[in-house]
């Protein structure tokens, strides 16, 4: 007798005729006039569940195997056999089913085998897993994480754990939670009644981070091609199916490249991540493609075999302008671009993805290099269609100098950024790197509408329960 996973059940490569055991969750239990019952057990390895066929021979066929419902947990025990069903390679004829747990109120189990609306699955976001989409959306986000390290490790990159609390607002744009360890209807005051925050754990004011960069940088600066992943935090108040207030964001950093360098590698790695959910979750876009967005798959082939357009954002603003297209907001130089036109770019203008480089200076991170203009920075963001911006990058200021200007500019204290500052006079060398907004990311390879749906449990105003 083998255990195994449904995914490897279903893949042919079990003796046929063998005694196999698969543990699962029922989707649906049908019974015939044969006196047979047909129960679909999944156990998330795969999108499709496997068929059991039980007799009503089982000694617990009356008594529990006719009353499972969806949601059921059960270990199922038989032989493996070709299946006679429509689009199932491989069912199993039950010698054994046991139930190990029930539903204590089937009426009320609220994933039941129907459609339902993505609003109420929000709602029951600890619940959400079980259905199809969800899913779905889970393994292609496990296949696209996976992916992410191949692609930086096959390419001599090294992964950075960079920190989560941090004093630095590294888009110094101020939209930082604050951490506090403190009793918050007590916190300890200096005489003028201001929060003293030398007596906090951290023995300063602390903040979750808003990106890894700043960290990651130094070890750029060490390593040569290095990487950080993981969860970044951003106060702002955008109740939109585009913003998280927690999002998961890829960060490389490549020592000695400049803005094209840095450009190039976005577009390698968004191939690959889009090859790599294309090869390896078949069965899921299949899915995606069926239910979600009709063309799923087409518009990642597309993605991979078209060159991205280079569009310098001077450009950009002159081509919008002339496009004759209604906007709702302004299009001028000097003020940055909205969704309306990245998506008027990249989907009616150029057809396939687009980088739009060198934006007005003052419209962007303090870090980002200034050009020779002294009007422009070396920022790229990469706009892809359907969506509009998914990765935002930059050739970083080396200069010491031009980089504390710029700092004053934006008022941002030189003293939390010492060491920041250190990078530049201990062997600077010019540097990129960019962001790739994972769960944005997860949007466009699903055909998702809202950013809410590509992340197990998401954070936005209003909404952090469980
Ligand atoms: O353009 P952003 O703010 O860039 C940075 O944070 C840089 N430090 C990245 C770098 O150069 N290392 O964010 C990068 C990407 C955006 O393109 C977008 O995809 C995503 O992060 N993003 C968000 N995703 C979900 N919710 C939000 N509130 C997001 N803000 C940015």
């Amino acid at each position: 007798m083998t255990t195994t996973s449904v995914q490897h059940a279903l893949e042919g490569r079990l003796p046929v005729g063998g005694e196999v055991t698969v543990r699962g969750w029922v989707r649906t239990r049908r019974d015939s006039k044969a006196g047979l019952s047909f129960v679909n057990v999944s156990d998330g390895s795969c999108f499709a569940p496997i068929q059991v066929v039980a007799p009503a021979t089982l000694s617990n066929y009356e008594s529990e195997v006719k009353h499972l419902t969806a949601g059921c947990s059960v270990i199922a025990t038989g032989e493996l056999v070709a299946s006679q069903g429509k689009g199932q390679g491989f069912e199993i004829q039950a010698s054994r089913v046991e139930v190990v747990g029930w539903v204590d109120d089937p009426e009320t189990y609220p994933i039941q085998p129907k459609a339902h609306s993505l609003e109420f699955l929000r709602e029951v976001a600890h619940l959400r897993p079980r259905t199809n989409l969800f899913g779905a959306v889970t393994r292609i986000r496990d296949c696209l994480s996976k992916a992410v390290h191949r692609f930086f490790h096959e390419n001599g990159y090294f992964w950075i754990s960079t920190p989560i609390v941090t004093t630095s607002d590294a888009e110094g744009a101020g939209q930082m939670f604050r951490v506090s360890t403190l009793d918050l209807a007590n916190l300890p005051r200096n005489a003028s009644g201001e929060v003293d925050f030398s007596r906090d754990f951290f023995g300063k004011e602390t903040f979750l981070t808003v990106s890894g960069q700043l960290n990651v940088e130094a070890y750029c600066l060490a390593l040569s091609k290095v990487y950080t992943f993981g969860p970044t935090f951003r106060a702002e108040n955008s109740n939109t199916t585009r913003h998280l207030a927690e999002f998961w964001m890829v960060e490389p950093e490549i020592a000695f490249a400049d803005l094209k360098e840095n450009a190039r590698v976005a577009e390698d790695f968004l191939k690959y991540l889009f090859r790599a959910v294309l090869d390896e979750r078949a069965d899921d876009m299949a899915f995606i493609a069926e239910r979600v967005q009709k063309d799923a798959v087409a518009r990642l082939e597309a993605f991979i075999n078209a060159p991205f357009e280079q569009i310098d954002y001077t450009d950009a603003i002159k081509l919008l302008q002339a496009s004759g297209q209604k906007f709702d907001f302004p299009v001028e130089w000097g003020l940055d671009l909205q969704t309306e036109h990245e998506r008027w770019l990249t989907e009616q203008h150029v057809g396939r993805p687009v980088v739009v480089s060198n934006y007005p200076e003052h419209i962007k991170a303090f870090y980002m290099r200034l050009n020779d203009d002294g009007r422009t920075v070396a920022a790229m963001d990469v706009l892809a269609p359907g969506i509009g911006e998914i990765i935002g990058g930059s050739q970083r200021e080396e200069r010491l100098d031009v980089l504390d200007a710029r700092m004053a500019q934006f008022g941002l204290d030189p003293g939390h950024y010492q060491w920041y500052r250190d990078f530049r006079r201990y062997g600077s060398v010019p540097h990129s790197g960019f962001g790739l907004g994972f769960e944005r990311l997860v949007v466009y390879v699903c055909g998702l509408s809202n950013i809410r749906d590509a992340i197990p449990y998401p954070r936005a105003p209003g909404t952090a329960d469980y």
